[in-house]
């Protein structure tokens, strides 16, 4: 029998790989600093404006990013994913440089919930002393209905990034390492012709990520 030669392409530049381990680590700050004193709830608050810009940051990215960070190169429609998940159950799945077709989804509801997320908790209030800055710009009512979404849709979150966390340990145990490429980049896949697309150059990411952040502090400070 003849070893398959395997073929190492790129496929995650450095800000999608930032994004990702960044967002695991304020998620997990957040979740730790949500519901805490003030001086805590002022970090909680911080760490949300950073996550909002990088959430900006990583929607302009997938219109101008790497090829395979691109919302056009792994965004399916539902019945290509619930194929490809027919196709998983039966160990037949195909290998993709990109997010595959399920996951593509996932990360789409991931992305959109965590938007929601920070949005609402600009607005959000304990009713006492914390107030999240646009909050004085709509009435107690909406502010309270803005806070319970805030709290209801965290819970939604977790439980998203739990079955993302899964389905991560499910590609490994049929032998598909993704986290090691979500680590370096690169994948290694058994096609001789896979595609090797450059990353898109650094400074754009860093003008892009500069944009966002100004944004958000103009959003906070000024609103
Ligand atoms: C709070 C927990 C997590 C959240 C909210 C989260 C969210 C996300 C998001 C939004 C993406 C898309 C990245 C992009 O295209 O920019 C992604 C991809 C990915 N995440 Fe996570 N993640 C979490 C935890 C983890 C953990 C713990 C691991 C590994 C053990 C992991 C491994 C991966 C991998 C391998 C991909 C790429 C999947 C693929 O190849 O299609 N994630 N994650």
């Amino acid at each position: 029998m003849t070893a398959t030669k395997l073929k190492t392409v790129r496929v995650w530049d450095l800000p999608t790989r930032l994004f990702h381990w960044s967002l695991v680590l304020l998620l997990a700050f957040l979740w730790y600093s949500g519901g805490g004193d003030e001086a805590l709830m002022a970090w909680h608050m911080r760490a949300g404006y950073l996550l909002l810009a990088l959430l900006l940051f990583r929607i302009a990215w997938g219109f101008i990013g790497s090829p395979w960070s691109r919302f056009r190169n792994f965004v399916a429609t539902p019945r290509t994913a619930i194929d490809y998940g027919l196709r998983f159950l039966r160990g037949q799945q195909p290998i993709h440089l990109t997010h595959n077709p399920l996951g593509g989804l996932m990360v789409l509801a991931m992305l959109a919930l965590l938007l929601l997320q920070t949005l609402t908790g600009l607005f959000a209030t304990d009713d006492i002393s914390i107030h999240g800055p646009l909050n004085d710009h709509v009435t107690s009512a909406t502010a309270r209905m803005l806070t319970r979404i805030h709290n209801w849709n965290f819970d939604l979150l977790l439980i998203l990034a739990a079955l993302h966390i899964l389905a991560v340990i499910a590609h490994r145990l049929r032998h598909e390492p993704l986290t090691l490429a979500m680590i370096t980049g690169r994948k290694n896949v058994p096609d001789p012709n896979a595609p090797d697309h450059p990353y898109t150059p650094i400074w754009k990411a860093a003008l892009v990520i500069a944009g966002t952040a100004t944004l958000v502090w103009t959003l906070v400070t000024f609103a």
